[in-house]
């Protein structure tokens, strides 16, 4: 008789351990704690705003009192990372070089000031550092005749994680994927005196199409070309390896994986690879898909973001950056 037929005879029975709601807790492999959540906002210069984002349902970019108010209450759900996009407050003011990134007076700048005076090491405020939401041109790095310079855009993105970093965030993330910017913003940070500040690392980022939503709202899509010479190409994980591998030399604290949902064997693959901590980015395209098919009623919110949230962890993320964080804690669905 072969094994299958013993087990199926009667003595080998998963289903006891689905028995009911109890038992399945005492045997769930995968745990999501708040604390692993990373909540992104997009921060407006201005007081008081709350401008909803169309194609993302539940997310408004904020003003700085608005951001205050909507971290004070994430805290209080056990949410105490927040990761700042900003963009400049007149489009009049994106320039070729991408300055208003390293404003002391930014949005960004102005928000994370506030933030820590305000909430202390009770909160994380992390801040993307990149340069596309304030280029006129709307690439994450200087261009030249149509090409975007690799270490030409280096000491623009230093400046920027500097400023951040001189504003009082306590991690700064470079997600422009220029070659040897780990390094760059790590000696810039270390002798500003900035040795403490903790680099998060876009080190795998995918040139995606769910990334859509999101430039609409940062106001920071390329007006020529795409990013295809920079960020990397879906069908390859042995490269993902490699960014990985640089990034961890070139001194990042954390790693990060984006986006999260198409790229799970990334994830599997980055966390077999490193043992830093391993960040996925679950990105507003991934939210815009599950908000419309669940305004349509084609399906259950709360049961597909709790499966795509475990499936993200199962894979291997430590902390998940997440449009859903909020409702997920207040709807109880994980
Ligand atoms: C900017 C940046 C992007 C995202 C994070 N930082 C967009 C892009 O690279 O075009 C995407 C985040 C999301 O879609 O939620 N470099
Ligand atoms: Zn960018």
């Amino acid at each position: 008789m072969s094994n299958a037929t013993i087990n199926t005879s009667g003595r080998s029975r998963p289903r006891r351990l689905r028995k009911n709601q109890t038992v399945r807790n005492l045997v769930a492999e995968t745990y999501i704690s708040p604390s692993q959540f990373i909540v992104p906002h997009f921060v407006l210069g201005t007081e008081n705003a709350e401008i909803p984002i169309p194609s993302m349902p539940g997310i408004s970019e904020l003003g700085l009192n608005n951001l205050l108010s909507t971290i004070d209450a994430d805290l209080k759900i056990g949410i105490s990372s927040a990761l700042l996009f900003g963009h400049p407050d007149n489009a009049a003011h994106k320039t070729a070089d991408g300055k208003a990134a390293w404003d002391p007076n930014g949005a960004v700048q102005k928000a994370a000031s506030n933030l820590k005076k305000e909430f202390g090491d009770n909160l994380n405020v992390m801040t993307d550092v990149c340069l596309c939401a304030y280029t006129d041109h709307g690439h994450c790095g200087l261009i030249e005749n149509g090409n975007v310079l690799n270490d030409a855009s280096l000491d623009p993105l230093v400046r920027t994680a500097l400023s951040h970093a001189e504003a009082g965030a306590d991690v700064v993330a470079p997600s422009d994927m220029m070659d040897g910017r780990v390094a760059a913003i790590r000696d810039g940070l270390d002798k500003a005196g900035h040795s403490d500040v903790i680099l998060l690392a876009y080190a795998v980022k995918y040139a995606s199409g769910y990334y859509g939503p999101f430039r609409d709202a940062a106001d920071s899509a390329p007006n020529k070309g795409d990013r295809q010479s920079y960020q990397m190409d879906p069908r390859n994980l042995l490269e993902a390896l490699r960014e990985a591998k640089l990034d961890e030399q070139e001194g990042a604290d954390m790693l990060m994986v984006k986006p999260a949902l198409a790229y799970l064997d990334v994830i599997q693959a980055v966390r077999n690879s490193s043992v830093l901590p391993l960040c996925a980015y679950n990105v507003s395209g991934e939210y815009a898909a599950i908000k419309a098919a669940s305004a349509n009623g084609w399906l259950d919110e709360a049961t597909v973001v709790r499966e795509n949230l475990m499936a993200i962890r199962r894979a291997g993320a430590d902390q998940i950056i997440t449009y859903h964080a909020r409702d997920a804690i207040k709807g109880k669905w994980l």
